[in-house]
């Protein structure tokens, strides 16, 4: 079931650069399911199915946005840098995990209540550098104590659960929803293609890991499998956000108004027709906002032609992130659709 792998995933732990407990979960649901599994000098989880000479790399990012513990202050206080794009509002107040050397380690994200704060201060708002951890302790010695040091990665304490119909929310959906996609297509796919699904570190600092596994893979096209921002709720409208949760996975057509990636139209194509074919809902994206790993892998080598296949989430980069089932099960019956026949580039 998706939703359970969903769930597993959501609920892992992997901070940009800290990944490997997401990759002993998807380890585990490949096994068997692949002919070849491994890990690269970045972290990178290379699995491959082979196939003919065409070669496909499909590639999911595995990190979460989270903090960094950068300064421990003689009061056991923790400060932080983030690590990705938070707003800081959104980890105001927040239960976080510590990951120290002696294991999982509860703090909070602490601030003044509403009480103490004067007109300028709530009109100030929060910036994430004057925010700290506080996980109980008196001094550093004990922070110490703990195995948590200058280096220890954070991330958000959240649990994955339903909604009504067939949406569900938890955190790091982006891109534990294409983690998802990817793996559940890995193992369903009958393709004559070689195909390499890559679960990438780093993406949210900086798209690293798809950039050097793409070089090694050298691919005949790429797929980026991630998240896409609806224009479905309040506080946005579709003119700005024109994809919608529920109506289908979504096809990157351009993103970050094209400072990201101007996606191949052969790539698209291929999917577009794929997806008509087989009667599987599908929106095409020209987005101004984020981009993902596909930009990163179009321009390796003498170029790569790519596109991004995403999953409709609302509230990204918080711990309520919201998608639809039915759009992950669609992304799926999409790529396996596709990959029955090699593009026309
Ligand atoms: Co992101
Ligand atoms: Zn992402």
């Amino acid at each position: 079931m998706v939703k359970e792998l969903l769930a597993k995933l959501s609920n892992a732990h992997g901070v940009s650069g800290s990944e490997g407990s997401v990759v002993s979960v998807i380890k585990k649901e490949l096994k068997g399911h692949v002919d070849e599994i491994r890990e690269d000098a970045m972290g990178n989880l290379i699995a491959t199915k082979k196939g003919n000479s065409f070669k496909v790399m499909l590639a999911a990012h595995m990190d979460e946005i989270g903090l960094m513990v950068k300064y421990i202050d003689d009061k056991g206080y923790i400060r932080f840098v983030a690590l990705g794009g938070w707003y800081g509002p959104t980890l105001y107040n927040q239960r976080v995990i510590l990951h120290g050397v002696n294991g999982p380690c509860v703090g909070v994200i602490g601030g003044k209540p509403p009480h103490m704060m004067d007109d300028d201060e709530r009109k100030k708002g929060v910036k994430v550098d004057d925010l700290f951890i506080d996980v109980g302790a008196v001094n550093r010695e004990e922070v110490v104590y703990l195995g948590i040091d200058v280096g220890t990665p954070v991330t958000v304490d959240r649990e994955f659960t339903a909604l009504a119909n067939s949406r569900v929310t938890g955190k790091a959906f982006d891109n534990r929803a294409g983690v998802a996609m990817l793996i559940k297509t890995l193992k369903e796919v009958r393709s004559p293609l070689t195909i390499y699904g890559v679960f990438t570190v780093q993406e949210e600092v900086g798209l690293k890991g798809a950039r050097t596994s793409a070089y090694s893979l050298d691919p005949d096209c790429a797929i980026a499998t991630d998240v896409t921002i609806p224009g479905d709720h309040p506080g946005i409208e579709m003119k700005d956000a024109p994809v919608a949760m529920g109506k289908g996975p979504v096809v990157t057509v351009v993103d970050s108004s094209g400072r990201g990636l101007i996606a191949s139209r052969k790539v698209v194509g291929w999917l577009k027709d794929a997806a008509d074919a087989n009667n599987i809902p599908v929106q095409l994206e020209v987005g101004s906002g984020g981009t993902t790993d596909a930009t990163a892998i179009h321009l390796t080598k003498g170029g790569i032609p790519s596109t991004t296949v995403s999953i409709p989430s609302r509230y990204i980069h918080s711990p309520v992130e919201v998608i639809d089932l039915n759009d992950l099960e669609a992304g799926v019956n999409l790529l396996k659709a596709a990959l029955k026949k090699k593009p026309i580039l």
